[in-house]
C-alpha cells in the first residue's frame, strides 16, 4: 500500500488565481494566465492534483516509478506526484509553465526533472517511463496533434508502461464558439474573448476510442463532471 499526502476531494477546474489587468502580455493562452500568477504569493493548496491521477497513482504506479507528465502546465499533477516519493519528468509547449514549475518545485524542496517540448516529438529516450500522464491537455491542440501525443506517449513508455489521459467534457467552450476560428479537423481556435490564445477541439467518445485505440483502451470512464478518465496501453 503506498501513503499518499493528498486523499483529495475533488479539485476546482479553475487552479490558478488571476490578476485581470495584462491579459494581452503574451498572445499564448496558457503562457499568459501562469504569467498573471505571482508565484511568491500564490495559495498552493488551490493547485491540488486531479483526482483521476490520485487514482492512477494508487491502483497502476509501482512505488517509485519514473512517470512523465505529458503537457505538465503550472504542476499540480507533478507536485503530487513528487510529493508521493515518484520520478518525475515532464514537459509543455509554454516555457513560462516550465519556469513556473521549475520554481514550484525549488520552493517545495521537490525533484523532478522539467523542458520544453512537444506532442510532436518527445524530448525523451524510448522506453524510459513507467507511467505517463496527460491531464486536460489533448483537447488543447488539434486532433492530428493529439494522435502524434499518444504515439509519442507509447514510444517513451516501456513496453508494460500504462498511461492517463483525460478529456474535458463533450461540450467544453462550445459557449464561447463565437471567438474561435473553426480549422480543418473541428479545432476551436480562439481569436478574440477570455480564451484568446487557445485552441480547443472537443471529442466524441467515439473519436477518442479511435484515437487512443480500442483494443489499447484498459478502462474508459465518464465522470459525473463530464470528463471522460482513459487508462490505456
Ligand atoms: C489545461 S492545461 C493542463 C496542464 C496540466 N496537464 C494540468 O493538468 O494542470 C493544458 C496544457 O497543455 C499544454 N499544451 C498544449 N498544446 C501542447 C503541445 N502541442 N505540446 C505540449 N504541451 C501542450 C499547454 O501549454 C498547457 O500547459
Amino acid at each position: 500500500m503506498i501513503y499518499f499526502k493528498a486523499d483529495l476531494p475533488p479539485t476546482p477546474r479553475e487552479f490558478i488565481i488571476l490578476r485581470m489587468d495584462n491579459s494581452d502580455r503574451n498572445p499564448d493562452y496558457w503562457s499568459r494566465k501562469l504569467q498573471e500568477v505571482d508565484i511568491a504569493t500564490f495559495d498552493f493548496s488551490t493547485s491540488k492534483p486531479r483526482g483521476p491521477v490520485v487514482d492512477f497513482a494508487r491502483e497502476h504506479m509501482r512505488p517509485g516509478a519514473t512517470v512523465l507528465d505529458a503537457a505538465c502546465g503550472g504542476g499540480r499533477n507533478a507536485h503530487f506526484l513528487a510529493e508521493n516519493g515518484f520520478d518525475v519528468y515532464g514537459f509543455d509547449l509554454s516555457a513560462v509553465a516550465v519556469e513556473f514549475i521549475k520554481k514550484r518545485f525549488e520552493m517545495f524542496g521537490l525533484i523532478g526533472n522539467f523542458v520544453v517540448g512537444s506532442y510532436a516529438e518527445f524530448p525523451y529516450e524510448s522506453d524510459m517511463f513507467d507511467s505517463a500522464i496527460c491531464v486536460a491537455a489533448l483537447d488543447h491542440d488539434t486532433m492530428g496533434n493529439a494522435g502524434k501525443a499518444i504515439a509519442e506517449m507509447r514510444r517513451v513508455l516501456k513496453p508494460d508502461g500504462k498511461m492517463l489521459l483525460t478529456f474535458d467534457p463533450v461540450e467544453q467552450m462550445q459557449d464561447l464558439r463565437e471567438d474561435a476560428e473553426i480549422l480543418s479537423d473541428g479545432t476551436m481556435n480562439f481569436v478574440r474573448g477570455r480564451a484568446q490564445g487557445m485552441l480547443f477541439r472537443s471529442y466524441t467518445n467515439e473519436e477518442i476510442k479511435g484515437l487512443v485505440g480500442e483494443d489499447r483502451i484498459v478502462s474508459f470512464k465518464t465522470v459525473p463532471d463530464g470528463d471522460r478518465i482513459i487508462i490505456a496501453i
